[in-house]
């Protein structure tokens, strides 16, 4: 059902662990450091990466709710916390998770965002999360969710939303084609209207000031360099499909591109935390 499999999100997830905003995180962790609990809403969650990367900031006793259409990598997130959990037990369709300091509760809901996403927020989370995803919605999406989680008074926390800087090394005068056709294919419905793609991260910062919360945002780039060889490679397959997907540069020249070999690619993403005043 989902675009994104459990084999590429477990690929990208220790360099979207390394590539994180470190005084966005600390931000996140200053903000929640005197409470006991918190509520978190996880748009979009995949295989759990996100609760996974973004627990250690937050109070002991969390309670996550984990949202993605697609129930297949649902069920991958469930067994994946489980190995990654000191302990854990079932209760019902509740997962209950211990990790370090962390007593963790999570459930795990079937929806699609761009219908169900007022009826979670009406759940009352404190803190809504996504990882690498916003750049798949749009600009109205982001528009009408800054204005419910800012009016339901939660915080906001979105890290990796892909924000178009990309470098390739070796550099190759096809980079630019490339790109170009790639950024066209971001901006391509995704299921919430036309995407906002690179885009999103400004239009998140923006949203979230224009409804009054206070905004700390920073770059969250991949380096990746000769240890990152498979990720590399399946980007640039992943590049490769897309870029044929939106047309505009012939495939032998994508072919051209896809056989250059790359020791070292930059992509960058932009992490936002918003909070009220
Ligand atoms: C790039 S993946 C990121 C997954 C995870 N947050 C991570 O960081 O590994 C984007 C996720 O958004 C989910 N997604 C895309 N459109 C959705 C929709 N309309 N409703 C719910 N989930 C959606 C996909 O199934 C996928 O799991």
């Amino acid at each position: 059902m989902s675009d994104f499999s459990p084999e590429w999100l477990d690929l990208r997830e220790a360099a979207d662990a390394r590539a994180r905003n470190a005084s966005v995180a600390n931000a996140v962790a200053a903000r929640f450091a005197l409470r006991g609990d918190l509520r978190i809403l996880d748009l979009g969650a995949g295989t759990g990466a996100n609760l996974r990367a973004t627990s250690a900031l937050l109070p002991e006793r969390q309670t996550w709710t984990l949202v993605d259409h697609d129930p297949a990598l649902l069920d991958v997130a469930k067994s994946k916390l489980i190995q990654w959990a000191d302990r854990h037990e079932e209760t019902g369709e509740t997962l209950l998770l211990e990790k370090g300091r962390l007593r963790i509760t999570v459930t795990f809901k079937t929806a699609d965002l761009a219908r169900d996403t007022q009826m979670l927020l009406d759940e009352k989370p404190q803190l809504v999360t996504a990882s690498a995803f916003f750049d798949l919605t749009s600009e109205d999406y982001i528009r009408t969710l800054a204005k419910a989680v800012t009016a339901a008074g939660a915080a906001f926390y979105a890290t990796l939303t892909y924000n178009g800087l990309q470098k390739w090394t070796p550099h190759r005068p096809a980079d630019n084609q490339m790109t170009a056709a790639f950024q066209r294919h971001q901006m391509r419905d995704k299921g919430f209207g036309p995407a906002a793609g690179p885009l999103a991260p400004s239009h998140l910062v923006d949203q979230f000031r224009i409804n009054g919360h206070v905004v700390v945002e920073g770059d969250s780039p991949w380096r990746l360099e000769r240890n990152d060889r498979m990720l590399i490679d399946e980007l640039i397959r992943g590049y490769a499909v897309a870029v044929t997907e939106s047309g505009g540069v012939d495939a032998k020249a994508v072919v051209g591109w896809v056989n250059v070999t790359r020791t070292a690619a930059f992509v960058g993403h932009t992490d936002v935390f918003a909070a009220p005043p």
